[in-house]
């Protein structure tokens, strides 16, 4: 993939408009794979056109589902059946997408055939025992890298066996890596999370009629039942929203209306720790869309203060550290961040990359093991490097239309994995951001 730097300059005017940001992406991964395990045909609309998304779409494809494209956002899968997916002739490129190469190990488990999941540099570096582990207590067999990293060998399985888990890391993936081995398992499939994660496996999975108890922090299955087809409509994800959250809390004068935003709770942490931190945000009136609570959310300027994260929120918004530490880095006072540790294996170690990088735009901010200790003030220009994390070079896009001078971002192309058209659509609200 090519190199791409961006050009973040301090903007003149506030922001404003009513801006859709693109489809949720654990939500499309999801869609396309439940739609392709269903009997019949599934449409799913306000599907994230991003790499990582379309990288699960071509998976499918490879593994003989046929998958129909109509329009921009739209796929339409013809359902295979839950035995009815094709040996794969190469290996299954996963792309950037952890989420991929997680769920997907543990669905490809329970085949008949062989597989491989492989993945870019980044990917290639992401810790895989996590998932291994748990799906060897169900039988499943692996040959990974150094027994912990991808390209990942999955051996073919005539059956698994259920199993009791309760995962060491607080991972939606963990725990959705299980389920979905878990269809394919004989007898009981059950997790308990010590925090819980967001759960649109357990969701999906009941939309598409397979029986599955949960709440939060638990969830339990058996094997043997079916999914039937069903219709999807993606809401808007929360974390791309999360960047506009922040731009529209520290530019002065802007008041950004945001559509149709997916307000799972187990998302939208970011919106706790912004309101301690003094932010004007408003929630529309909420409606349900495919078992999804999807509100518009009104953001207006407001001054912030520092704030203690404590590590109870953090899973809630583990993705949206990198927006927050820009955030951080504008309010007054001292923000603390702890119990994130997750945070240095992610597409980056994003303590890292984003301590680095507002500690070269003359951000006072001391990095710790499981988290940062962030001095807010101003933010001046200079050249970072975003390390080809689609996040941490949103963030830092959003530092340069506040800095005191432009910043070079290096290293950008990765953002087409979770928000396609990030520079037009962030160029219509009002930021003054450019290709280089
Ligand atoms: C995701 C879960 C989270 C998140 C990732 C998407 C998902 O990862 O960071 O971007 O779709 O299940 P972990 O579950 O590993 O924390």
């Amino acid at each position: 993939m090519a190199e791409l730097d961006w050009l973040s300059s301090p903007t003149r005017t506030s922001l404003h408009g009513r801006v859709r940001v693109p489809g949720d992406k654990s939500i499309s991964h999801r869609a396309i794979m439940l739609a392709a395990l269903a009997e019949g045909h599934s449409r799913v609309s306000g599907f994230l056109e991003g790499k990582d998304t379309q990288a699960t779409a071509t998976i499918f494809e490879q593994l003989g589902v046929r998958i129909e494209t109509p329009a921009w956002g739209e796929r339409l899968v013809h359902g295979v059946g839950l035995h009815g997916l094709r040996a794969p002739d190469r290996s299954l490129d996963c792309g950037n997408a952890g989420t991929a190469m997680r769920l997907l190990t543990g669905l490809l488990a329970g085949q008949t055939f062989d597989s491989t999941l492989t993945g870019d540099g980044s990917l290639l570096q992401r810790p895989m025992h996590r998932v291994l582990e748990p799906l060897r207590q169900m039988g499943a067999g692996f040959d990974a890298q150094d027994g912990d990293l991808p390209p990942l060998h999955i051996h073919r399985r005539s059956h698994l066996n259920g199993c009791y888990v309760t995962p060491e890391i607080a991972s939606a993936q963990v725990k959705s890596a299980i389920l979905l081995a878990g269809l394919y398992a004989q007898g009981s499939t059950e997790v308990c999370e010590m925090h819980p994660t967001r759960d649109y496996t357990e969701r999906m999975l009941a939309a598409f009629g397979w029986p599955v108890e949960f709440s939060p922090g638990h969830a339990q299955l058996s094997g043997g039942h079916v999914l039937r087809a069903t219709d999807i409509v993606v809401p808007a994800d929360f974390s791309s929203a999360a960047f506009l959250l922040i731009a529209g809390s520290v530019i002065p004068g802007s008041e950004l209306h945001l559509l149709d935003v997916g307000l799972n709770p187990r998302r939208t942490g970011l919106l706790q720790a912004l309101r301690a931190m003094g932010a004007d945000i408003r929630e529309g009136p909420t409606r349900e869309q495919g078992g999804e609570r999807v509100a518009d959310l009104q953001v207006r300027h407001a001054p912030l203060q520092g704030v203690d994260i404590p590590e109870a929120w953090v899973t809630d918004m583990i993705d949206e550290f990198p927006a927050l530490f820009v955030a951080a880095a504008l309010a007054q006072g001292r923000t603390r961040i702890q119990g994130a540790r997750e945070l240095r294996v992610k597409e980056s170690d994003r303590i890292a990359v984003m301590a680095t990088g507002l500690r070269k735009l003359g951000v006072d901010i001391e990095e710790r093991p499981d988290g940062a200790c962030i001095e807010g003030g101003l933010i001046h220009g200079g050249e970072v490097d975003s390390h080809a994390d689609h996040r941490c070079a949103m963030a830092f896009a959003v530092a340069g239309q506040v800095a005191d001078d432009t910043v070079l971002i290096r290293d950008c192309s990765n953002v087409d994995t979770s928000f396609p058209r990030f520079v037009p659509l962030m160029r219509q609200a009002g930021f003054n951001l450019s290709h280089s």
